[in-house]
C-alpha cells in the first residue's frame, strides 16, 4: 500500500506549491497593491456607498415601499441595490436581471450520522434559486465545491456541514415539512418528504434573476394547513424555529409597529409524483381549496398582515418578466428548509390520539421561543408595546374585572364539539365580578380572534386544532383545556384512552398555566364546582401577581 494522497482532479500539484514559493519575494509588490485596492474598496464603502444610496433613495420614490424600506446595512461583495427598474416580479417581488451564475452554498445542522438524519437536518441555503419551467429548486456548484466533493468521496468518516454533498456522493436531504407517521415511514409515504435541491454547474446557466437581497425564501410542505392548529404548529412554528436557528429572525422591537429588514417569502411546495399525501393540502381539490382559504387567512401570523407579496405554492405561483425571453431561473440570497424535527410532535410521534404518543417528550425547553414566537404572531398582526402584556381592567370601583373567554364549538369533530353554555352560566353566577364571554372562532377573522384572546385572563376550550387561539393569551394567565378521557384512537379504533391533543407542546408554555379537565363528567355538579374553584384559584394568583416578573 502507497501513502500517496490520492490524486484528486484539480488539485494544486506539489510543483505548483513550490513554484508559488519560490515566487514569493516577487508578491511584495503585489502586495502593495492589494493593500491599495483594499483601502479604496474600503474608502468607497463609506463614502461612494451612502452616496450613491441617498442618491437611489431619492430618485425610488416611484418604487413601491418594499422596494427600498429594507436596505440591510450588509457591505457583503454580494450586497445588489435595486438601483435600477426591475426586470419582472416573481409574486409580486421585484426581480432583476443578473449576468452569469450564481455560486451557491449551504450550511446545515442537525447532523445525528444515521439513515434518519434527513429528518433532523435543517439547513440555510446562499444563493436558492428556482426553475421555474420544471417548478424546482436548484443550486449552482462552484469548482472549490466539487474539490470538496472528491476529498468527500475519499474519507468516509469526512463530514463537512457547509458542502452540497455527503460522503458517500449522495446529496445533502432535509425533510420539506412536518411528517405524520400514517404516512409510513417508506418511499411512498413520509419518504417522499426528502429533498433537496438539484445541483447545477455554474456554466449550465449565463443570465439570471435575483430576487432582493431582504427576501428568505422558505419552501416547506404543509402537513395539513387546513386545519389551523397543525398551520401554525406544524408549519409555521417550525418554520420560526428554523429562521430562529440561523439567526435570520428580523430584529422586532415590539414597542414599535414597522417594517423589519426582511421579508419571509414561504412557498408552500407540492410533491411531485402522484397526488398528495393522505391529509395534507394536495389530497384532493376540495382540500387544496381549504388550505389556501385557512393559510391566506392565518398567513398574517407568519409574515405580517400588510405582506406585499403574494403567498403561492411552487405550481401556481406568478412569473412576469418584462423580456419574455429572460431566463427560467429566480435565485433569492437567502433560503432555508428542513422542519420536520421542529414540529411541535417532532418525527417519533403524534398529537395525543395514541398512547405511545406520550412516550416521548418533545418540547423540552421550549417555552421561551413559544412566548417569543407568540409574540412575533401578534406583532406581525400589529399589536406593540403593552398590547401584548396582559393590562387588567379596572372598573370604575377599582374592582379588577378579568375576561374569562370560552371558545364555543372549536371543533368540527362530534365529540369535541362543545358549546360550553352551561359553563358560561356558572361562570356568570359564581364570579360575578369578571366578563364572561362566549365566541365561535372560526367565525371570527384572525385580527378579532387575537384582539379578544390578547388580554384574556382565562381562556376555556376543548383541546384540538381550535385550541390554538390559547396561546395568544397574555404571559402569566390561564388556559383550560377539556380533553376525552377516553377518545384514544389508535388504527382507527378507539382505545379508550385520554387524547389530551397536543399535550406536549401546550405543556411546555410556559407563558400560560395550562390545565386539563375531563369532559366526559363535565355536566356532573361536583365538576361545575371545580371549574369555579379553579377559576377563583386563578384569579386570584393573578390578583395577587404571584407569578409576575420578579424585577
Ligand atoms: C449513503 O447513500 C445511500 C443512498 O445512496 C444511503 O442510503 C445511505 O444512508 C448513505 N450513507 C450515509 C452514511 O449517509
Ligand atoms: C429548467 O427546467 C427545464 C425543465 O426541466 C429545463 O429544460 C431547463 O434547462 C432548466 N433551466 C435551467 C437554466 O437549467
Ligand atoms: C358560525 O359559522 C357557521 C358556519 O361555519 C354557521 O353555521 C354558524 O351559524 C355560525 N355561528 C355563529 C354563532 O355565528
Amino acid at each position: 500500500m502507497s501513502l500517496q494522497p490520492p490524486q484528486q482532479p484539480g488539485f494544486p500539484s506539489r510543483d505548483v506549491l513550490s513554484s508559488k514559493q519560490r515566487r514569493a519575494p516577487m508578491r511584495k509588490t503585489r502586495v502593495v497593491t492589494l493593500v491599495g485596492v483594499l483601502t479604496l474598496v474600503v474608502v468607497a464603502q463609506f463614502i461612494v456607498f451612502p452616496f450613491f444610496l441617498s442618491v437611489v433613495v431619492n430618485q425610488s420614490n416611484q418604487l413601491t415601499l418594499p422596494d427600498y424600506t429594507s436596505f440591510s446595512s450588509s457591505s457583503s461583495a454580494q450586497f445588489k441595490l435595486p438601483n435600477r427598474k426591475a426586470d419582472g416580479f416573481f409574486n409580486k417581488v421585484p426581480i432583476y436581471l443578473e449576468k452569469g451564475s450564481p455560486t451557491s452554498h449551504v450550511h446545515c445542522v442537525g447532523e445525528n450520522y444515521q439513515p434518519n438524519a434527513w429528518k433532523q437536518r435543517s439547513c440555510r441555503f446562499h444563493n436558492l434559486c428556482f426553475n421555474t419551467t420544471s417548478q424546482e429548486f436548484a443550486l449552482f456548484d462552484s469548482p472549490r465545491e466539487q474539490r470538496l466533493a472528491q476529498y468527500l468521496r475519499q474519507r468516509e468518516f469526512l463530514h463537512i456541514s457547509s458542502a452540497l454533498r455527503r460522503n458517500n456522493m449522495t446529496l445533502q436531504s432535509l425533510s420539506l415539512g412536518g411528517t405524520n407517521l400514517k404516512w409510513g415511514d417508506k418511499e411512498n409515504g413520509i419518504g417522499r418528504l426528502k429533498w433537496f435541491p438539484s445541483i447545477q454547474d455554474s456554466n449550465s446557466i449565463d443570465s439570471y434573476y435575483a430576487l432582493p437581497e431582504w427576501i428568505i425564501w422558505i419552501p416547506f410542505h404543509s402537513m395539513n394547513g387546513a386545519n389551523p392548529g397543525h398551520l401554525v404548529w406544524d408549519d409555521f412554528f417550525p418554520i420560526y424555529t428554523l429562521l430562529d436557528m440561523f439567526q435570520l429572525l428580523p430584529p422586532l422591537d415590539l414597542d414599535a409597529p414597522g417594517f423589519s429588514n426582511t421579508f419571509l417569502f414561504p412557498m408552500r411546495y407540492v410533491l411531485k409524483g402522484g397526488k398528495g399525501l393522505w391529509a395534507s393540502c394536495d389530497l384532493r381539490p376540495e382540500k387544496t381549496e381549504l388550505c389556501r382559504k385557512m393559510m391566506n387567512k392565518f398567513l398574517g401570523l407568519l409574515v405580517g398582515k400588510h405582506y406585499p407579496y403574494q403567498f403561492t405554492t411552487t405550481q401556481d405561483f406568478s412569473f412576469h418578466k418584462h423580456n419574455a425571453n429572460g431566463p427560467d431561473i429566480v435565485c433569492a440570497r437567502t433560503g432555508v428548509a428542513g422542519i420536520a424535527s421542529l414540529t411541535d410532535h417532532g418525527i417519533n410521534k403524534m398529537h395525543g390520539w395514541e398512547e405511545e404518543d406520550y412516550l416521548i417528550t418533545h418540547n423540552h425547553g421550549r417555552g421561551g421561543s413559544l412566548y417569543a414566537f407568540r409574540n412575533f404572531m401578534m406583532h406581525n398582526m400589529g399589536f406593540i408595546g403593552k398590547e401584548l402584556l396582559l393590562h387588567h381592567r379596572v372598573d370604575a370601583d377599582g374592582y379588577i374585572r378579568h375576561r374569562i373567554v370560552f371558545s364555543q364549538k372549536s371543533s368540527d369533530i362530534y365529540n369535541r364539539n362543545l358549546d360550553f353554555e352551561r359553563q358560561i352560566q356558572i361562570t356568570r353566577e359564581f364570579l360575578p365580578a369578571a366578563q364572561v364571554e362566549g365566541y365561535v372562532f372560526r367565525n371570527h377573522s384572525l385580527q378579532e380572534q387575537l384582539a379578544i384572546a390578547h388580554d384574556a385572563s382565562i381562556f376555556v376550550t376543548l383541546c384540538g386544532g381550535g385550541a390554538v387561539t390559547a396561546m395568544f393569551l397574555p404571559a402569566g394567565t390561564s388556559v383550560f383545556l377539556y380533553y376525552s378521557e377516553r377518545g384514544g384512537v389508535k388504527n382507527n379504533k378507539m382505545t379508550y384512552k385520554p387524547a389530551m391533543l397536543d399535550w406536549d407542546l401546550f405543556n411546555a408554555m410556559s407563558h400560560l398555566r395550562v390545565h386539563w379537565l375531563p369532559r366526559d363528567t363535565i355536566r356532573e355538579e361536583y365538576d361545575e364546582r371545580l371549574l369555579v374553584d379553579l377559576m377563583r384559584h386563578e384569579l386570584s394568583l393573578m390578583d395577587a401577581e404571584v407569578f409576575a416578573k420578579t424585577y
